[in-house]
C-alpha cells in the first residue's frame, strides 16, 4: 500500500493508476487529483461539533454552522470536477443538537475524541435543545451548488449508542445522500437487489439500510461498517474503476474497494490514522469471485 504526499504527486502523473493513500489536507490535495477520473466518491466528513481531532485545520470545528457548510460545499465542488460525467457522490452525515451554549463536553472514557475543548454556539434562529438538521442543510446547499440530489438513505443502526435522554427517542440513524454529477449516471441496481417479501424473490434496494455499527477501538471516531460501503461501491463502479474518499480515516472505503477489485484514492490528514488504514488494507485479500459475502 503506497502512501504519498503532495509534492511527489506533482512530479509523477503515473502514480494515479494505482490505489493510493494521499497524506494531507483534502482541501488542497483534491485540487491536484486528475479530472473526470473517479466513478464515485464515498465519504463521511467529520460531523459538525461532534469530535475534536486535535488539529487547527480540522473540518467540523467551525464556530458557525454556515462556515462548516461552506467548507463542505467548496470541497465537493472541487470533487465534482474529479468525477466522471456519470459519477456519483455518496455522502454520510449525522445530525447534532444545539449545545445549549455549554462550552465544553467532558471526555468519555470509551471514546476520548468525544471530549471537546469547545462547543459551537447555538446557531442563530435555533433554541437550546433544537435538532439542527445539519445533514439536510448540507444536502440542500450541495443541490443549490449544482449537484443532483437523487436519494436520502436512512442508515438504521440497531446497535446504536444508548443515550440518557427521557424526552425524545434515542437517535438510531444517520443519512447517506446519493448525489450525481449529471442527470444520467452509472447505477447498477441489479447488483444490489435485496430480498423481497415473497420468498425467493428479489426487489429493488430500498432507502432504509439496516447495518450494525462495527466497533474499531484503534480509531477515535466512528468508522464505516464494511456492509454499508459494499452496496455503494457495487452500484456505482465496475471492477478496476476508481473510488475516492477525501476523509479516509481508518480506510474502510479502501478495504471494501480492494475486496471488490476496485481501485481507490484516500486522503487523510493524520499520520496515526494513515498507518491504521495502511495496515488494514495490506491485510485484505482480494476476492476473485464477487460480490463477496
Ligand atoms: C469520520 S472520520 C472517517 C472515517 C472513515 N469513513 C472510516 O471508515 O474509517 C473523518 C476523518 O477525516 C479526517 N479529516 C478531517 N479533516 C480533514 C482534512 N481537512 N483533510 C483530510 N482529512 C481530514 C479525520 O482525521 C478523520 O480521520
Amino acid at each position: 500500500m503506497t502512501v504519498i504526499e503532495l509534492p511527489e504527486v506533482k512530479e509523477s502523473k503515473e502514480v494515479w493508476n494505482s490505489s493510493l493513500i494521499l497524506k494531507g489536507d483534502s482541501r488542497q490535495v483534491v485540487k491536484e487529483l486528475p479530472n473526470d477520473f473517479y466513478s464515485c466518491c464515498v465519504t463521511s466528513p467529520p460531523y459538525w461539533g461532534k469530535r475534536d481531532y486535535g488539529y487547527d485545520t480540522q473540518i467540523g470545528a467551525e464556530f458557525e454552522i454556515n462556515d462548516y457548510i461552506n467548507h463542505l460545499v467548496s470541497i465537493f465542488r472541487d470533487i465534482r470536477k474529479k468525477l466522471k460525467e456519470d459519477g456519483t457522490l455518496w455522502l454520510n452525515l449525522g445530525d447534532s443538537y444545539t449545545s445549549g451554549n455549554r462550552t465544553w463536553r467532558a471526555e468519555d472514557k470509551k471514546n476520548p475524541a468525544r471530549g471537546m475543548t469547545y462547543r459551537p454556539p447555538t446557531p442563530s434562529g435555533l433554541k437550546p435543545k433544537d435538532l439542527i438538521g445539519v445533514p439536510w442543510k448540507v444536502a440542500f446547499a450541495l443541490q443549490e451548488d449544482g449537484w443532483y440530489l437523487r436519494s436520502d438513505i436512512i442508515w438504521y443502526k440497531p446497535n446504536c449508542q444508548p443515550e440518557s435522554v427521557k424526552d425524545r427517542p434515542t437517535q438510531s440513524h444517520e443519512y447517506i445522500f446519493l448525489f450525481s454529477k449529471s442527470e444520467k449516471y452509472y447505477y447498477d441496481s441489479v447488483s444490489i437487489k435485496e430480498p423481497a417479501i415473497e420468498k425467493g424473490k428479489l426487489r429493488n434496494k430500498r432507502t432504509v439500510w439496516q447495518v450494525n455499527t462495527e466497533p474499531f477501538p484503534e480509531a477515535h471516531f466512528a468508522t464505516f461498517p464494511e456492509e454499508l460501503v459494499k452496496p455503494i461501491i457495487l452500484a456505482s463502479t465496475k471492477p478496476d474503476q476508481f473510488v475516492l474518499d477525501p476523509f479516509f480515516g481508518a480506510g474502510t472505503v479502501g478495504v471494501v474497494s480492494k475486496r471488490l477489485n476496485r481501485k481507490f484514492h484516500g486522503i487523510e490528514l493524520k499520520n496515526e490514522y494513515l498507518e491504521i488504514a495502511k495496515k488494514r488494507i495490506n491485510n485484505v485479500r482480494q476476492t476473485t469471485a464477487f460480490p463477496y459475502s
